[in-house]
């Protein structure tokens, strides 16, 4: 396996060249879980978030799946938090300032913005990728387009 080269200062060139080789990693034959830790590291890598990672659903809630930083809550409610309300709602939520959002679910103190987008199987959410930053609005438009293309690897 080699590692990534990741080309360009914006965020955008970076997404650019990462998710090609996103799509060349990941390997829908092989367990969601294998390429669920592989995406959130190319991820975490790329762009030095400090919170990358996946919840699954199961059952009537999301549970912790792989994920790169510090340890996290491991049992989420259908419709809690913005990872609940982005399963309910089926759609990528954009948090600037996590203060704002009613209901949100603080795994760390030092998460100041956020971003989940849901992960969509047979039109059924079957997880979200959630990622937080120490930064207040780190995510917009730019990281909602190409996280909801690349979780189409999954
Ligand atoms: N903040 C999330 C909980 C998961 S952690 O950020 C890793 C939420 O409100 O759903």
């Amino acid at each position: 396996m080699e590692s990534l080269t990741i080309s360009g200062n914006s965020k955008q060139e970076k997404y650019a060249s990462l998710l090609p080789q996103m799509e060349a990693v990941i390997d829908s034959s092989v367990d969601i879980i294998a390429n669920m830790a592989n995406m959130a590291a190319m991820l975490h890598e790329t762009f030095g978030f400090w919170w990358t990672g996946f919840y699954r659903v199961i059952g009537n809630e999301l549970i912790l799946g792989p994920f790169q930083g510090p340890l996290a809550c491991t049992r989420i409610a259908y419709g809690r938090g913005v990872c609940g309300t982005a399963w309910k709602e089926r759609r990528t939520i954009v948090v600037p300032d996590v203060e704002q959002f009613p209901g949100h679910i603080a795994c760390s103190s030092a998460s100041r913005s956020e971003i989940v987008v849901p992960v969509f199987q047979n039109g059924e959410v079957i997880a979200v990728l959630d990622i937080d930053s120490d930064r207040l609005a780190t995510f917009d438009e730019t990281d909602s387009a190409y996280l909801e293309k690349a979780v189409t690897f999954l």
